[in-house]
């Protein structure tokens, strides 16, 4: 009986795998390479022989060399990577420029970049559907006259409809003459002025800004607030043109579930007048604590313009007709994202603040 050629297999394993381990350096591994797994090595000798051995056994001689050979490579591969890995680790920190505490190898932290307040971006955004409904954007002054914020609305001096919108008067010598606008609604009178003036009526124009009351914050209320106000200035312009505004400005803003409707209410400036309602954004109208059970949120005024705004302006009330509105932009804000108290808007904590990125 012949000895397979196998017969010192694990013996011959053993010695290659031991020269592995013995190759400190990647260089040293790779001149050994030939020796353990290429050519020249004892395996491949073996490999040969076994077209010496009779066919019934060579199968399984062949199995076992196949394993062998496989245990051999894997093992020279995992030291190969090893070495490269302390290769590159060590190249790494031969390059590193270590310049006192100042590592510049070291990564650095990304700078922080701010983006739009939640506030500013929800004013674009409603003024991008104004703007797409065919309204124009205008600005106006937040120090204002008594005459731009009150009188010219059809709120005369000592008129108890003041007591609707508590002042910041403006110290100027001269007293309660001027303002920090409460309501964006003056700036209505400029827009009609300067139509006046150039001769430019009609206006289909929306002004969106920042107002002032002296209100002690509160979850929904904050002293320095934004509203936008909207006004058109047509002939033939109806209540029908006024809630259909609305109504279209409520289901593109804040979705096709949620709808608008009108309460008669007071505003000196129209007549007639209403406040309008949306579905409560937090309950989808089912009734909950926000939307006192009622499914609907106050969200702003409107109303057909008083003829005795037109006449303060100069504008022929036979001719022309129009209405206007007014909501908060930081209502907007709450009622859209859902944020339980208004004044999280101005704590400018960051943790906040960085949803809205
Ligand atoms: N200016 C009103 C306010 O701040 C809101 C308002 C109501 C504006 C009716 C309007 C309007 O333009 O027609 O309370």
């Amino acid at each position: 009986m012949t000895t397979s050629p196998l017969a010192e297999l694990s013996a011959h394993v053993a010695a290659l795998l031991a020269r592995i381990d013995a190759a400190t350096t990647l260089h040293d591994l790779l001149a050994e390479e030939p020796f353990i797994i290429g050519k020249r090595s004892i395996l491949s000798t073996l490999q040969k022989s076994l077209g010496a051995l009779a066919p019934e056994d060579r199968k399984a001689a062949g199995a076992l060399l196949q394993e062998a050979r496989r245990g051999v490579d894997e093992a020279f591969m995992t030291r190969r990577e090893g070495l490269e890995r302390e290769n590159r680790a060590a190249a790494l920190e031969a390059d590193r420029l270590d310049l006192g505490d100042v590592v510049v190898s070291q990564v650095s932290v990304p700078v922080a970049v701010g983006h739009p307040g939640i506030v500013s971006a929800t004013q674009r955004e409603l003024e991008d559907v104004f703007v797409a409904m065919g309204f124009t954007v205008s600005d106006g002054p937040e120090v204002e006259s008594d005459w731009y914020n009150f009188e010219a609305l059809n709120i005369p001096p000592a008129h108890p409809a003041r007591g609707m919108w508590d002042t910041f008067y403006v110290d100027l010598g001269e007293p309660e003459t001027v303002v920090l606008r409460t309501h964006t609604s003056p700036t209505q009178i400029h827009l009609m002025e300067q139509a006046v003036a150039a001769a430019s009526l009609p206006i289909h124009s929306v002004m969106p800004g920042r107002c002032y009351r002296r209100d002690t914050p509160d979850a929904r209320h904050l002293a320095a607030f934004h509203q936008i106000e909207g006004l058109v200035v047509d002939r033939g312009i109806t209540f029908a043109d006024l809630a259909g505004v609305i109504e279209t400005f409520t289901h593109a803003y804040f979705g096709s579930d949620i709808s608008s409707r009108l309460r008669p209410a007071f505003f000196p400036f129209t007549e007639p007048s209403a406040e309008f309602e949306i579905t409560c954004t937090i309950c989808r109208g089912e009734g909950c604590r926000t939307c006192s059970l009622t499914g609907w949120i106050e969200l702003g005024g409107c109303g057909m313009l008083d003829p005795a705004v037109l006449d303060a302006v100069g504008i022929d009330g036979e001719e022309w007709s129009g209405f206007a509105f007014g909501f908060g932009i930081d209502r907007c804000a709450q009622m859209r994202h859902q944020i339980a108290d208004m004044r999280a808007l101005i704590d400018n904590d960051v943790r906040f603040l960085r949803q809205f990125s």
